[in-house]
């Protein structure tokens, strides 16, 4: 293997760029020859290639986003598009492919692989955390953080009025943002997508609560669809009218910030381990860390969702909250 191609896709995640920088830098001590592809699968099939060195990856371990951008390419899911991506990778003589991102990138490397023989290794970049094969996505620490943060200052504002908030999080399919920041910030209830909210017991938990506490705070996972948080407030309100209630939708701040450590540490193991994995034969795999140990999982299985919460958490959350 001489040459091969990095690029990010999907939503973007802090620590990508920690990721990109190992890739890059693992490539150039290995003496490959590195390109970028700028804006994901669009820039595949628009031929957004851009030569890198160990040089243009300083100065990016500690910055949010992707200095490589990103997108979510329509014309990647057609299969003219594929071509057209096919023939660049070709053209530029890439041998091995890393793609960064989430169960979309994972998809449609998948695609991809159907009609072209290079190799992929897969990085998982995504806040959600909802990828098989890893224990902590790239991103994932960075946002739970930044949701605990906004949470500290939403509860100072709502013990001052003595009110009770729906803090709705990011997560479009999993819960897993949700519980374990909701955990993090003491919250009184934690309403996830993988467990069907049960408006009776979140009333009748609300109508319980201890008097003497001056400030609740209810996580709400987007569920796929941002009204829900409204409705669910809306509910509980006409059932507890004497409850001074507000809504706050965190939204793309969840999405943006500097790394966390562990976020930078994960993503620069990762990408290091996914150029190695390349270099010694593996294909179609994506590159997570389980127990502390690189493990490899191919895209098929990483794409599964993971419904199941771990049930410790689950549990402690609701004695918790008491
Ligand atoms: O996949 C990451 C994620 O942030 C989800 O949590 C969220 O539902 C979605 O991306 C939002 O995507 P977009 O930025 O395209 O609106």
């Amino acid at each position: 293997m001489k040459k091969i191609a990095v690029f990010t896709s999907g939503g973007d995640a802090p620590g990508m760029n920690a990721c990109i920088r190992a890739v890059v830098r693992t490539a150039v001590f290995h003496k490959l020859e590195v390109m970028g592809i700028r804006h994901g699968y669009d820039g595949m099939i628009n031929d957004e290639f851009i030569p890198m060195n160990a040089k243009s990856v300083s100065g990016i371990i500690h910055r949010g986003g992707t200095i490589l951008k990103t997108a979510r390419s329509q014309e990647f899911m057609t299969e003219a598009g594929r071509k057209k991506a096919k023939q660049n990778l070709e053209k530029h003589g890439i041998e091995g492919l890393v793609a960064i991102g989430g169960d979309g990138t994972f998809r449609g490397a998948l695609e991809l692989s159907k009609i072209c023989s290079i190799p992929i290794a897969g990085c998982p970049g995504t806040i959600d955390n909802d990828l098989v094969g890893t224990d902590f996505t790239i991103g994932y620490d960075t946002a739970i953080n930044t949701v605990v943060d906004a949470v500290d200052k939403i509860r100072d504002t709502a013990e001052s009025h003595d009110r009770l908030f729906f803090v709705e999080v990011m997560g479009r399919d999993a819960g897993l943002i949700a519980l374990r920041s909701g955990i993090g910030s003491g919250a009184e209830a934690i309403l996830i997508s993988e467990a069907k909210t049960d408006m009776d017991k979140l009333i009748k938990h609300l109508q319980e609560a201890r008097k003497d506490k001056s400030s609740k705070i209810v996580i709400v996972s987007e569920q796929g669809g941002t009204s829900s948080v409204f409705k669910i407030s809306d509910e509980v309100k006409k059932a507890l009218p004497y409850y001074d209630i507000r809504v706050s939708v965190l939204g793309h701040v969840q999405r943006g910030g500097n790394p966390s450590c562990m976020d930078r540490v994960n993503s620069s193991r990762i990408g290091f381990s996914a150029v190695e994995a390349l270099m010694t034969g593996k294909k179609n795999v994506m590159i997570g860390i389980i127990n502390n140990k690189i493990a490899y999982t191919p895209f098929e299985n990483a794409v599964k969702h993971i419904n199941e919460l771990h049930p410790d958490l689950v549990r402690m959350m609701s004695v918790l909250a008491i």
